[in-house]
């Protein structure tokens, strides 16, 4: 995958030129295996991570799943409740005004994995699985 974006500058932003955020970068990943990518920042981690999202278009490239080219797929189509993104900076990532039990239901509820009315069994369950179950009273 290779991705470009318009540098600008100056006071009506005019196009300066290019900037060559990632060339020619090529991964392969197996199903329930983690993979660890670390690069210099400004290495193009984040904006690979977006490509594969389609939140940005890359200039070239294709991404695969499942033998299928996302970039290829109309929204309609698009399986973005297969992939997603972790953010590092949980400040950024999380709402504050949100409670950790809304944070976790609201992909869930979006994605239609579940139910509304399993969301809170739903949410309960993930919690207590990495340690934070409620103590009883
Ligand atoms: N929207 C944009 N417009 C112009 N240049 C961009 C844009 N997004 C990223 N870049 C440039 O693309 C390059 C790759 O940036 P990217 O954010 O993907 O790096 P990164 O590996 O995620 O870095 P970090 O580890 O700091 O998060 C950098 O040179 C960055 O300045
Ligand atoms: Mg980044």
């Amino acid at each position: 995958m290779t991705i470009r974006f318009e540098s600008r500058s100056g006071r009506l932003s005019a196009v300066q030129g290019q900037v060559h955020a990632v060339e020619n970068v090529s991964f392969g990943l197996k199903v329930a295996r983690r993979w660890r990518w670390s690069e210099k920042s400004g290495a193009g981690k984040s904006a690979t991570g977006r490509s594969i999202m389609r939140l940005t278009e890359p200039l070239s490239g294709s991404v695969l799943l499942d033998g299928v080219d996302v970039l290829k797929l109309n929204q309609a189509e698009r399986q973005r409740d297969r992939m997603q993104m972790s953010f590092k900076d949980p400040f950024a990532s999380l709402n504050p005004r949100m409670s950790i039990g809304s944070s976790i239901a609201e992909p869930l509820l979006i994605n239609r994995r579940v139910r509304p009315s399993e969301a809170v069994n739903r949410v309960v369950e993930l919690l207590r699985r990495v340690g934070l179950g409620c103590a009883s009273a």
